[in-house]
């Protein structure tokens, strides 16, 4: 048997969509070897769930660094250095380095709460609402150096309901997100997912024109 995929999560914040990793995990439904969990804020959630999970954790402070390509430089380095062969952000709240991440493209993913390519960047609840949106989702894409623009893997879609503000909006897309997530992981584990350059992604050999969909647990075509 070949040995599992290394991870590498980064996270800033609760920590969440980490936690449905680790779940998904320890379900024996994630064929994965966590190998580090990173931040850049001391308090985050996450790092508390890596501790109780006993991964490695690693704690950068963009204070201690001269700019963001060094911070990015020095993170990647060490992602290297740890052995990591996927990197996930699931909730990393900063702007990556172009330079810093080019050795990563194809093997960096981040999952945003949006259907991409629609609100890129912050509030993209609000942002949904205030268009009148009948439909919300989130999307898993590969990172490349343009800000939440890398080629989409997967989304899930819920529809937007009368009593939804920001927060009921929030929370009913994240319960799709914890699924959203270990599904895309897992096709990466199973050698058969890949992201074709320039922008391009392909499942089993052949080029996506359109994400996967999230259909209970699984993504469809
Ligand atoms: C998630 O909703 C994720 O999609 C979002 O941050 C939240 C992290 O929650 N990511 C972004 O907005 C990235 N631009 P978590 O810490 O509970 O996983």
């Amino acid at each position: 048997m070949s040995s599992p995929l290394r991870i590498a999560v980064l996270a800033s914040g609760r920590g969440s969509n980490l936690q449905a990793l680790l779940a998904a995990r320890d379900a024996g439904a994630l064929p994965v070897e966590f190998v580090a969990v990173a931040s850049d804020k001391p308090t985050a959630g996450a790092l508390a769930l890596a501790e109780a999970a006993g991964i490695p954790r690693l704690v950068l402070k963009p204070k201690d660094y001269a700019s963001r390509r060094a911070f990015d430089l020095d993170l990647f380095a060490r992602l290297r250095d740890i052995g990591a062969d996927l990197v996930v952000l699931a909730g990393f709240m900063r702007i990556l380095d172009g330079e810093a991440l080019h050795p990563w493209v194809g093997r960096m993913i981040n999952i945003h709460p949006s259907l991409l390519p629609k609100y890129r960047g912050l509030h993209t609840h609000r942002r949904a609402l205030e268009a009148g949106d009948l439909e919300h989702g989130a999307s898993v894409h590969y990172v490349t150096a343009e800000l939440d623009g890398g080629p989409v893997i997967a989304q899930a879609r819920i529809g937007i309901e009368t009593g939804d503000d920001e927060q009921r909006l929030a929370g009913r897309l994240l319960a799709y997100e914890h699924r959203l997530l270990p599904a895309v992981v897992r096709l990466i584990a199973a050698g058969r997912l890949a992201f074709t350059a320039p922008d391009g992604v392909s499942l089993d050999g052949a080029r996506l024109a359109v994400p996967l969909e999230l259909r209970g647990d699984e993504l469809v075509r």
